[in-house]
C-alpha cells in the first residue's frame, strides 16, 4: 500500500511539474512569434533535423512564417526566414539585435576578440580592428599587392603539381592564410612551413567540426553533456591551440616592439595597451589581442579557402564555364599581366562566376547567432533580452524569386541581358549591419584576384568524369563543408 502511495504521489508530483511548465511557457510566450509547441527540458528538439538545421528551419518558416520561435531546451530562438525579415532585423534593428549568442565550443574566447565576443569590450575592439586592417590594407603595402604577391607563391606550388591529381585543401588554405597573416604579425610562410600547415589543419578541422550534428547538440546542451566523451572535446582543445599559437605571436612582439614604427596589426594593438596602462577597466589586454589576432586568423583564412576551393570544383563540374573564364581573363588581362582589381569592372563574367559561387555554396547558411540586446518590440511581437536571434543567409540567397532555380548553379544570375553585371541586394553572404563580417571587402579581393590568377595561368582538370561530380556539401551545421576532391592543373602554355 505504501508503495502504491509513492507511486501516486510521484505521479502527482511529474504531472504538476508538467502544468507549471506548460504553464510558464505560456505565460512567457504570449507576446512571441508564433512556433512549435516546445517539450519540457528538450524543448523542440523533434523539430529539428541536425544533419541539416538550415532545411528544418525552411520546413517550419512554410508553417509559421518567417518570423518563428523555437526552443532548444530552455534556450529561446528567435529565427528570420526571408529578405524582408531578415534584412529588417539586420538593418532596422541593428542596435537590438547586434549581441552574439553563445557558441559554448568557443567558451575560451568569450566576450572577448570579436566574433564571440557579447560583453562591453566588442564594440571597441570590432571598430580598433576594422580601422586598423583598413590602415595596414592601404599603409606602404596595400592588401591588392600583399595579395596579388601571394597569388605569385600560390602560382608557383601549384605548378609544382607537375598535373598530377592533387588535394587542393592546404595547398590552397596558404594563399589566404599568408594574406592574414602579414597583416596581422607581419610574416607569411612557405607552402611546407609545418607550423602554418598545423594551423591550417586545426582551422579545417574546427570548421568541419562545428558542422556537424554532435556539435549543433553540444552548443545547445553543453551543460549536460560537457563532461561526456566527443569531438567537443577535440574541437576545444583545438580552440585551446589556436589561441595559444595567437598569444604566442602577440608576446613575441611585445618583445621586440618599437613605439615609433609598428609593423603590423599587433603592434598597433599592442601601442593601444601600453597607452591604457593606468586605466582600471582596459580594453587591449593580452588576452582580448590574442583572441582578436585568433578570430582574425581563423575567419581570414578558413572561409575566403573553402569559398576558392569549393568554387574550383564547381568550375571543374563545368567545364564551358571555366571557358568562358579563359576567354574573359585572356581578352582583358593577356597571358602575362598580373590581375589588379581595376579589372573587374571590364570582367562581368568572373565578377558574376565569383558571385554565384558564394551564392550557391551558401557558406554560412544560418549565420552566426546574434542575441537581443534589450527587451524589443518588433512586428508586434515582444522578443525579451537574451533570445537568440538567427538572421538565416540561405533564405536570401535561395530565393526563387530573386534567382530563378536556386538550387543551379547559373553565373546568370547576376548578369543582365546585355552580359552587364547585374547586382542583387539579396546577395549577403557576409550577413550586414552591425555584425557584418569584417573581412568583407579583403575576402572579396582575395576571391577575385586568386581565381584570375589560377585561371589565367592554369586549366582544371578532373580526375573523374565531371558528370559524376556531386556537390553535395559533406556537413551543413554552422557551415557547408564541401566534399573532398583531387585536381590537376595543367599550365595553359602547355596546352
Ligand atoms: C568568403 C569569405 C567570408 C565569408 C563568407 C564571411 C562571412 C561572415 C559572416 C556571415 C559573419 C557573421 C556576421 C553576423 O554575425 O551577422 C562574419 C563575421 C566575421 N567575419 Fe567574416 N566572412 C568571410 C571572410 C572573412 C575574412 C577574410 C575575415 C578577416 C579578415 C573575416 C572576419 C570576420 C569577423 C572578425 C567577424 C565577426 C564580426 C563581429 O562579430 O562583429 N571574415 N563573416
Amino acid at each position: 500500500m505504501a508503495a502504491v502511495g509513492i507511486v501516486v504521489a510521484l505521479l502527482v508530483w511529474m504531472a504538476t511539474l508538467l502544468l507549471i511548465s506548460i504553464w510558464k511557457h505560456i505565460y512567457s510566450s504570449w507576446q512571441l512569434p508564433p512556433g512549435p509547441f516546445p517539450l519540457p527540458i528538450v524543448g523542440n528538439i523533434f523539430q529539428l533535423e541536425f544533419k541539416n538545421i538550415p532545411k528544418s528551419f525552411t520546413r517550419l518558416a512554410e508553417r509559421f512564417g518567417p518570423v518563428f520561435t523555437l526552443y532548444l531546451g530552455s534556450r529561446r530562438f528567435v529565427v528570420l526566414h526571408g529578405y524582408k525579415a531578415v534584412k529588417e532585423v539586420l538593418l532596422d534593428y541593428r542596435n537590438e539585435f547586434s549581441g552574439r549568442g553563445e557558441i559554448p565550443a568557443f567558451r575560451v574566447h568569450q566576450d572577448k576578440g570579436i566574433i564571440f565576443n557579447n560583453g562591453p569590450t566588442w564594440q571597441d575592439t570590432r571598430r580598433f580592428s576594422l580601422t586598423t586592417l583598413r590602415d595596414f590594407g592601404m599603409g606602404k603595402q596595400s592588401n591588392e599587392q600583399r595579395i596579388q604577391r601571394e597569388a605569385q607563391f600560390l602560382l608557383g606550388a601549384l605548378r609544382k603539381t607537375h598535373g598530377q591529381p592533387f588535394d587542393p585543401t592546404f595547398v590552397i588554405g596558404f594563399a589566404p592564410y599568408n594574406v592574414i597573416s602579414d597583416i596581422l604579425f607581419h610574416r607569411r610562410a612557405d607552402y611546407n612551413d609545418k607550423t602554418a600547415l598545423r594551423m591550417l589543419s586545426l582551422f579545417n578541422e574546427n570548421f568541419h567540426l562545428l558542422s556537424t550534428p554532435w556539435i549543433q547538440l553540444y552548443n545547445n546542451f553543453s551543460g549536460y553533456i560537457r563532461y561526456l566523451p566527443g569531438s567537443h572535446r577535440k574541437l576545444m582543445k583545438n580552440v585551446s591551440e589556436i589561441k595559444e599559437y595567437a598569444l604566442e605571436g602577440v608576446k613575441d612582439h611585445q618583445r621586440s616592439l618599437e613605439a615609433s614604427c609598428p609593423r603590423d596589426f599587433t603592434d598597433t594593438m599592442l601601442l593601444e595597451m601600453e597607452k591604457e596602462k593606468h586605466s582600471t577597466d582596459p580594453v587591449y589586454t593580452l588576452d582580448n589581442i590574442a583572441v582578436t589576432v585568433a578570430d582574425l586568423l581563423f575567419a581570414g583564412t578558413e572561409t575566403t579557402s573553402t569559398t576558392l576551393r569549393y568554387g574550383l570544383l564547381i568550375l571543374m563540374k563545368y567545364p564551358e564555364v571555366e571557358e568562358k573564364l579563359h576567354e574573359e581573363i585572356d581578352r582583358v588581362i593577356g597571358p602575362s599581366r598580373i590581375p589588379a582589381i581595376k579589372d573587374r569592372l571590364d570582367m562581368p563574367y568572373l565578377d558574376a562566376v565569383v558571385h554565384e559561387i558564394q551564392r550557391f555554396i551558401d557558406m554560412i547558411p544560418s549565420n552566426l547567432f546574434h542575441e537581443a540586446t534589450r527587451d524589443t518590440v518588433f512586428r508586434g511581437y515582444v522578443i525579451p533580452k537574451g533570445t537568440v536571434i538567427i538572421p538565416t543567409l540561405d533564405s536570401l540567397l535561395y530565393d526563387s524569386q530573386e534567382f530563378p532555380e536556386p538550387e543551379k548553379f547559373k553565373p546568370e544570375h547576376f548578369l543582365n541581358e546585355n552580359g552587364k553585371f547585374k547586382y542583387s541586394d539579396h546577395f549577403k553572404p557576409f550577413s550586414a549591419g552591425k555584425r557584418v563580417c569584417v573581412g568583407e571587402g579583403l575576402a572579396r579581393m582575395e576571391l577575385f584576384l586568386f581565381l584570375a590568377s589560377i585561371l589565367q595561368h592554369f586549366n582544371l582538370e578532373s580526375p573523374v568524369d565531371p558528370m559524376d561530380i556531386d556537390l553535395s556539401p559533406i556537413a551543413i551545421g554552422f557551415a557547408k563543408v564541401p566534399p573532398h576532391y583531387r585536381l590537376c592543373v595543367i599550365p595553359r602554355s602547355q596546352v
